[in-house]
């Protein structure tokens, strides 16, 4: 059985960053509530995902060493394509120079830990090199005017090319669950904005969370021990200390990036894994759990053993 592996990684946020403070001047807000409440400080805003994939996609393959002619298969996770079509899938496999085929995928924050566990299956079906893309631009679909929602959301991507191997699997275990019961709790209608009930978002994130892990772990045949970093869905502090503290990991074993970030949906995971990679926190042959949660409702946990080539 032929597996995957992550060869290249990349991410991209858009240049404008806006602070707290600026906030505050926006909603009636203060920089110490959303800190406090989320832990984040700043996000990036004035985001495209067409743009942003396509600078982070570049990268990835860069740092691969690949050739865009030789990807087999683009997928790219977001809840926010640039037109309801064509897929921003096509116009980044065109900008790219790719010439295979590409879709997008939308299991919203969950979208990133989806799109890798397909991209492996895709692998295990024969091909050799896909481009996995993980961006959202939320600024574009927040209501400006509602302080209980505005305060959470940046833009941003991430990316990775996943190759075959003919080594060990790098894909242990995973799990993908929906519970479409709940889909009212956090939506966006077409042409809306994101409406939310937060308190309830956050119980059930809690609870998603531990779940997908729990389950990802046990198929994988490993427990929390094994685990050297979790790279959960960057949403909200508390929601990743509670979940955490269910798992009964310790925080300092967490990649934590939505200080600077905010919540991005299907690009926090990447943003997180890329930031823990480039400060040295993960090692060759480290067992990293993936966990995500978000609108849907969506969760997705994968186990991952971190297997790049030697540079
Ligand atoms: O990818 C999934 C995306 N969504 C999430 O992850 C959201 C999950 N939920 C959360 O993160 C939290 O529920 C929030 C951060 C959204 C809210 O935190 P909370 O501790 O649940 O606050 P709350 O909704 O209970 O509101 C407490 C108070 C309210 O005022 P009153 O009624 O007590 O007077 C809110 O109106 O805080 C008020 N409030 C704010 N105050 C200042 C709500 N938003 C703000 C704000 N600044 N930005």
């Amino acid at each position: 059985m032929p597996h995957g592996r992550i060869t290249g990684w990349a991410t991209h946020l858009p240049e404008k960053v806006l602070t707290n403070d600026e906030l505050a001047g926006i909603v009636d807000t203060t920089d110490e509530w959303i800190r406090e409440r989320t832990g984040i400080s700043s996000r990036h805003v004035g985001g495209i995902v067409t743009t942003m994939s396509t600078e982070a996609g570049k990268s990835a393959l860069a740092m691969a060493g690949v050739a865009p002619e030789d990807i087999d298969l683009l997928l790219l996770a977001t809840t926010t394509s640039d037109q309801r079509f064509p897929a921003s899938a096509s116009v980044v496999q065109h900008s790219l120079g790719l010439t295979c085929g590409a879709m997008d995928l939308n299991a919203v924050c969950s979208g990133f830990v989806y799109g890798l566990v397909t991209a492996m299956q895709y692998i295990e079906g024969g091909l050799d090199r896909v481009l996995l893309i993980g961006a959202d631009a939320l600024s574009g679909i927040v209501d400006w005017e509602d302080r209980g929602t505005c305060v959470l959301f940046g833009d941003g991507a991430g990316a990775v090319v996943i190759e075959r191997s003919a080594d060990e699997p790098t894909l242990l275990g995973w799990d993908l669950m929906s519970d479409g019961s709940t889909a009212g709790i956090l939506y966006c209608d077409h042409g809306g904005n994101i409406v939310m009930n937060g308190q309830e978002v956050f119980r059930k994130a809690v609870l998603a969370m531990e779940s997908a892990a729990r389950k990802s772990m046990d198929r994988a045949g490993v427990t929390t021990d094994d685990i050297a970093l979790v790279i959960p869905h960057q949403a909200n502090v508390r929601i990743i200390e509670a979940a955490i503290k269910r798992l009964g990991l310790p925080m300092d074993r967490t990649a934590m990036v939505l200080h600077r970030t905010g919540n991005t949906s299907a690009a926090s995971i990447p943003l997180a894994m890329v930031d823990a990679i480039d400060a040295g926190r993960v090692q060759h042959g480290d067992l990293l759990l993936l966990v995500g949660f978000g609108a849907g409702m969506t969760s997705a946990a994968a186990v991952i053993r971190w297997d790049p080539p030697a540079r």
